[in-house]
């Protein structure tokens, strides 16, 4: 039987890119989104992987949506914590709703869409888990105090709960993109990405989806059971660490 994974956030950008790779290698997916319908469906055209609507920002649509992942698929193997969002402002300009939204969504959703599979994988010894962080949550970003906190505190919970899931051969690894292009990269002025973002990526260009859905086979296949609580960057060599 093929393993298990859910992609949350799993329809679009990376997410989908994380989706079909690991459809490509073997893997059962359930690719989950928030509420863009049409690109959801679209996806499941053209890819033949289902797709399951829920809120990672909401524990209880959480246990929900999993449940129904694991009636209609099978108990999950692999969690690639994919969702996010921005809500970019300078600090004094930021409101209580977009702290919140970005923290619900981009950390909380880790601990919402995590607590739910980790007892069974503890119970089957066997787990795989992957964190889609940010360079920005490495380094800091102006206009993103919201999103530099929730993605560095991504890595924290990664390092603590790769701790926890060592000694049950669960592994928990997070990957931290640089600039990629997709719509959330895209969303910034032509101006600013060809001026300001591009210049500063070594490589001379945004990364693709697809160069960090490799990633995440990698860290998610057999061969890299030595690998947990790592950090693995993929920026472009726009920064060392
Ligand atoms: N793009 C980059 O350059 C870059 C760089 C570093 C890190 N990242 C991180 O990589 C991840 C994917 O980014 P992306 O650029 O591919 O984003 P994207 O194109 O905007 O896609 C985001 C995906 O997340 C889903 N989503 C958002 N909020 C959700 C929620 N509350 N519950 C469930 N699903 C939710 C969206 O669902 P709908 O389709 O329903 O809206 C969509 O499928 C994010 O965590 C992002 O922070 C991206």
């Amino acid at each position: 039987m093929s393993r298990v994974a859910v992609v949350t956030g799993g329809t679009r950008g990376i997410g989908a890119a994380i989706s079909l790779a690991l459809k490509n290698a073997g893997y059962q997916v359930a690719a989950n989104y928030a509420g863009n319908d049409e690109a959801a469906k679209a996806f499941h055209e053209e890819t033949g992987i289902p797709v399951f609507k829920w809120d990672v920002s909401d524990y209880s649509a959480c246990t929900e949506g999993l449940a129904r992942v694991a009636a209609e698929i099978g108990p999950v193997d692999v969690l690639v914590n994919n969702a996010g969002i921005t809500r970019d402002t300078m600090f004094h300009k930021m409101t209580p709703q977009q702290w919140h939204d970005v923290i619900n969504t981009n950390l909380t959703g880790l601990f919402n869409m995590t607590h739910q599979v980790w007892t069974g994988m503890r119970e089957r010894s066997f787990g795989r888990i992957v964190n889609i962080s940010s360079i920005n949550g490495q380094k800091g970003q102006m206009g993103q105090v919201n999103y530099s906190a929730a993605k560095a505190g991504d890595l924290g919970f990664t390092k603590a709960l790769a701790q926890e899931g060592a000694a049950k051969n669960i592994t928990v690894n997070a990957i931290c993109p640089g600039y990629i292009g997709t719509e959330m990269v895209l969303a910034v002025p032509e101006k600013v990405l060809n001026e300001r973002i591009i210049p500063q990526i070594p490589v001379g260009r945004l990364g693709e989806p697809q160069e960090i859905a490799r990633c995440v086979v990698f860290l998610v296949s057999d061969d890299a059971g030595f690998i947990t609580g790592s950090t693995l960057s993929a920026n472009g060599g726009q920064l060392f660490v």
